[in-house]
């Protein structure tokens, strides 16, 4: 795919396939490694991170929806694939001529897809989610054991999987919620297998709690955000110096660069862009940058970020508009139409990062890179 008007995202096979070594030492080679590619691989381009990903050793792919996982499979995926969100029941059919496992709490998915199941003489692996107190989706555990059991009488259908969900882990660096969510997966699971068999995959982790609480007694780990190479949070490399755990050498995948649509000599006190908050306090010389909130780059970055040019930092000024932005390159002589714009990864010496564009906009480096609209293309370099 080439560069458009809007340019280009660029992913970095190397590290990409430096990230997925460093997780597979820390899982190691007995338990499964599970990628999670939902969200267009954090914003990275579903099928080309996929692709890598199996090729370099990851064992199955999370994915958000039944659509993310068939585009997968369209794009001759053949891993397993695992829908970790919601599957409407319309979209059930699908996900079982696909071969996709399902994340299941409800009792009329798992009557549909029992039905689809004898209809299409297919098995339907599935995975239920445990409600541990981050009270997303999941069974709760007093139920849990009564719910895999229906399941269970069901032909076609099979408990491949039992999951969970931290849900304060990157937020601090005191880790009792977690482990109490911990508590509730293993004493319901203990429950659930002293009723009946074994269930063969389980798996709570993220990429968090992969770093920080690498438990025994789970045997698939879902990693997201490491894979892309950033850490979930400040709290997680504080814990990690904090509990002395060796800190993994991760390198960000993606950059977004563009180029300069128009380089334009302004005057002092001139009022910049909509709602005229930026004025010059000086002779001015802007780019105009052709990318703008419907691209992915949060309207929050109005008169607080910084671009790079030519390996400078150039700062953000007035609105970020719809479909562009402009940037101070005053103090960054020889600048021609079309030069690069490096809005997110290296420029020389500089670096843009997502979490500096998450500080930014009072946000988290998860929603700026997920949010860079898939029609930007993604190049892998
Ligand atoms: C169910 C589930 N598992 C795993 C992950 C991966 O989390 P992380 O990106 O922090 O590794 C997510 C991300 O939101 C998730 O929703």
């Amino acid at each position: 795919m080439k560069e458009t008007a809007v340019g280009r995202v660029e992913i970095s096979r190397a590290a990409l396939v430096h990230n997925i070594r460093e997780f597979r030492r820390l899982i190691g080679p007995r338990r499964k490694f599970l990628g999670v590619v939902k969200a267009n691989a954090y914003g990275h381009g579903i099928v080309e991170i996929a692709g890598i990903a199996v090729a370099e050793g990851v064992d199955w792919l999370g994915v958000n929806s039944v659509e993310e996982g068939a585009a997968l499979r369209r794009a001759g995926i053949e891993a397993p694939v695992l829908v970790l969100g919601y599957s409407p029941l319309a979209s059930l059919e699908e996900a079982v001529v696909q071969g996709l496992r399902l994340t299941v709490y409800n009792r009329e998915t798992v009557a549909r897809l029992a039905a689809l199941a004898g209809r299409l003489r297919k098995t339907v692996r599935v995975h239920v989610k445990l409600e541990t107190g981050t009270w997303r989706q999941g069974v709760p555990a007093k139920d849990l054991t009564a719910f895999v059991r229906d399941i269970r009488r069901r032909p076609g259908l099979v408990v491949e999987g039992l999951s969970s969900h931290f849900a304060n882990i990157e937020d601090t660096t005191k880790h009792d919620y977690p482990r109490r969510q911990l508590e509730i997966y293993r004493m319901a699971c203990r429950e659930l297998e002293a009723a009946g068999p074994r269930v063969p995959v389980k798996h709570m982790s993220c990429t968090a709690s992969t770093i920080l609480f690498p438990e025994p007694g789970f045997n698939m780990a879902r990693v997201g955000i490491g894979l892309y190479g950033l850490w979930p949070s400040k709290e997680t490399y504080l814990s990690c110096l904090l509990d002395q755990k060796e800190l993994l050498a991760l390198e960000p995948v993606l950059s977004w660069r563009t180029r300069i649509a128009q380089l334009k000599k302004v005057p002092a006190r001139a009022d910049i862009g909509y709602g005229c908050t930026y004025r010059t306090t000086r002779p001015t010389v802007l780019a105009v940058v052709p990318v703008g909130y419907f691209d992915g780059y949060d309207r929050g970055l109005s008169n607080t970020a910084h671009v790079l040019v030519k390996g400078r930092r150039a700062p953000v000024r007035g609105r970020v508009a719809m479909d562009f932005f402009m940037a101070d390159v005053t103090d960054v002589p020889g600048l021609k139409l079309e030069d690069e714009v490096t809005l997110l990864g290296a420029g020389g010496r500089e670096r843009i990062t997502a979490e500096d564009l998450a500080s930014w906009a009072g946000t988290i480096s998860y929603e700026i890179l997920a949010r860079i609209n898939p029609l930007v293309p993604r190049i892998v370099v």
